[in-house]
């Protein structure tokens, strides 16, 4: 897969953000008098994530993972990358007339959450280092275009575990 193409529009990506941020609190000779000291602290987004879990892979080719992130701030925000000692290779997918599509970021709207669940948007790791086993734990690092990156310890669960069982019946993607 382009991982390097992934990488560095992540990298972009926050690279963007610093520049952003940087770029408003210096901007001192603009006539505007709305920056107060205290605003940019308030302003940056935190995520809370539950319920992460990955289902038993079937082999080290890829596994698919599940998790609420919750943003419970004013600022809108995007999921930009995932990380993981399990693979060199995390990708954010969305699923549209069940096919999946690989995209650079994903939104998490403010004081609202972004939900990775079976059939819709998931992290998908690529090419595994090992075959995680029901009972481990894999912990992955999100990291957000504003928010401060974010650990989460996934369960890995039985092939047919969903968080949501009553909400979905069928059984699409991984
Ligand atoms: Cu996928």
């Amino acid at each position: 897969m382009n991982r390097r193409t992934t990488r560095t529009l992540a990298a972009a990506l926050s690279l963007t953000a610093a520049l952003a941020i940087s770029g408003c609190s210096s901007d001192s000779d603009s006539a505007s008098g709305s920056d107060s000291g205290s605003k940019s602290s308030a302003a940056k987004p935190a995520m809370t994530v539950s319920g992460g879990y990955m289902p038993e892979p079937v082999n080290d080719k890829m596994a698919g993972a599940f998790m609420v992130i919750k943003n419970d701030s004013k600022t809108a925000d995007k999921l930009v990358a995932v990380t993981s000692p399990l693979s060199d290779d995390l990708q954010i997918h969305e699923t549209k007339d069940q096919q999946m599509r690989h995209v650079q970021a994903m939104e998490v709207p403010a004081n609202g959450e972004l939900k990775l669940e079976r059939g819709g948007n998931h992290v998908m790791f690529m090419g595994l280092k090992n075959t995680p086993k029901v009972g481990d734990k894999v912990t992955v690092e999100l990291r957000f275009e504003k928010a401060d990156p974010v650990k989460v310890e996934l369960d890995v669960k039985e092939r047919t575990y969903n968080a949501k069982a009553s909400a979905h019946t069928d059984g699409t993607a991984h």
